[in-house]
């Protein structure tokens, strides 16, 4: 089959990343860059290794004129809306970067724009794409009843940049790749949450940098964050360390090797999954296939919108000193999309949904 012909809009720092990406797979065609910097969209066509390649400020008209067959969101969390909207629009299946969208009632307006138009939108939530990862859920697989999962996770990296002057740094720019893996790794979806955030007294962010939270979820399991952006020392991998706890065992991942499982004195052998490939790339190559196949891929916006969810829930919390009910969120957004929505089909398609739960659980229940 022939490689799948691909625009890339924004071509800034994680544009570039994906430039290479997507030159290093061979189902793949780059065949033009969209930025509202056209000297980005130059530079990115040259990092990509042919400054020939079309670039443009027009998404639609770039797509129809190169006969793209798909398109890569690498803009900013603000522009994720009307840029995965416009490429929806235009018939074209999306692979964006995460977050799905800036907002909950966005993200939902996305996964409602993907029904009204047929096309399939997948998030990019790199860190799932993890051969580990996917192990350690089959170190869990064989506890049994699983009571509990922790991460804990402690870095101290000196971005630099907006990461240092936006509010809840912590929670908004990296807890949701752990909240994604949790909801991955225990199978179900969270129902509640409480959550406190702080900034220490040494910290070099202006917003939050740690964080703590207790999601409760289905089934009556606790998931535990304990995370921090300014804990210099013995520091965790960017993955975290992740215990689970089972009635016959558990299940450990330092994040950065294979997983392992104490079942009560037997250490687990769980059979091999097969590979998911790695971050990015894992996502791309998964797009591609769905795309080609029309199957429902993990990372498809309905799936999706319950990570971000939990990352809003927990904001929530933590502004409130309230535990969050995770439906009131997502009926509050829904309310929110709904009051704002100005395409018809999106609308209706938004209104035609009874509880949001079951409108994002049935195609999420579809992928698997
Ligand atoms: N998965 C990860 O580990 C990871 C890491 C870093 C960033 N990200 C995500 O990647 C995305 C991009 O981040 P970045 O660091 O590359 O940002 P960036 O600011 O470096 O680049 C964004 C680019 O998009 C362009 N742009 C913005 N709005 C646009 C629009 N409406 N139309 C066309 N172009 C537009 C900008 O001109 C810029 O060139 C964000 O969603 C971010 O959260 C993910």
């Amino acid at each position: 089959m022939s490689a799948l012909r691909v625009v890339q809009v924004g071509a800034g720092g994680m544009g570039r990343a994906w430039l290479g990406t997507v030159a290093a797979d061979p189902d793949v065609e780059l065949v033009g860059i969209v930025d509202l910097d056209l000297d980005a969209a130059r530079a990115g066509a040259a990092h990509a290794g042919d400054p020939t390649i079309p670039v443009g400020t027009d998404l639609t008209a770039l797509a129809a004129g190169t006969g793209a067959e798909a398109v890569l969101d690498i803009t900013v969390p603000v522009a994720h809306h009307p840029v995965t909207l416009e490429a929806l629009r235009a018939g074209l299946p999306v692979l964006g970067e995460k977050p799905a969208a800036q907002t909950v009632a966005e993200a939902l307006s996305l996964a409602a724009a993907a029904e009204a138009t047929g096309k399939l939108f997948m998030v990019s939530q790199s860190r799932r794409y993890n051969d580990h990862l996917v192990a350690f859920r089959e170190h869990v697989r064989l506890l049994g009843d699983v009571g509990g999962l922790s991460t804990r996770f402690a870095k101290a990296p000196h971005f630099g940049g907006f990461r240092e002057e936006m509010d809840d740094v912590l929670l908004l720019d990296m807890a949701i790749h752990a909240f994604d893996s949790a909801r991955y790794v225990l199978e179900r979806d969270p129902v509640s949450v409480y959550c406190e955030s702080w900034n220490p007294s040494w910290s070099w962010y202006r917003g939050d940098a740690a964080a703590a939270a207790v999601f409760t979820f289905e089934g009556d399991v606790r998931y535990v964050y304990d995370g921090s952006w300014c804990a210099p020392g013995a520091e965790t991998s960017w993955n975290g360390d992740w215990r689970a706890s089972g009635a016959g065992g558990t299940a450990l991942w330092d994040g950065d090797t294979a997983p392992w499982s104490d079942l009560d004195g037997t250490v687990g052998a769980p059979g091999n999954a097969p590979s998911v490939g790695h971050e990015i790339a894992g996502a791309l190559a998964s797009f591609v296939r769905a795309v080609r196949s029309g199957e429902v891929p993990d990372g498809e916006v309905h799936g999706n919108v319950m990570s971000l969810t939990m990352v809003d829930a927990a904001i929530a919390s933590t502004r409130s000193g309230r535990r969050i009910v995770i439906d009131e969120v997502l009926e509050q957004a829904h309310a929110e999309a709904l009051a704002v929505e100005r395409d018809e089909a999106v609308r209706d398609r938004l209104a035609s949904w009874g509880s949001v739960r079951d409108a994002l659980g049935a195609s999420a229940a579809a992928a698997h």
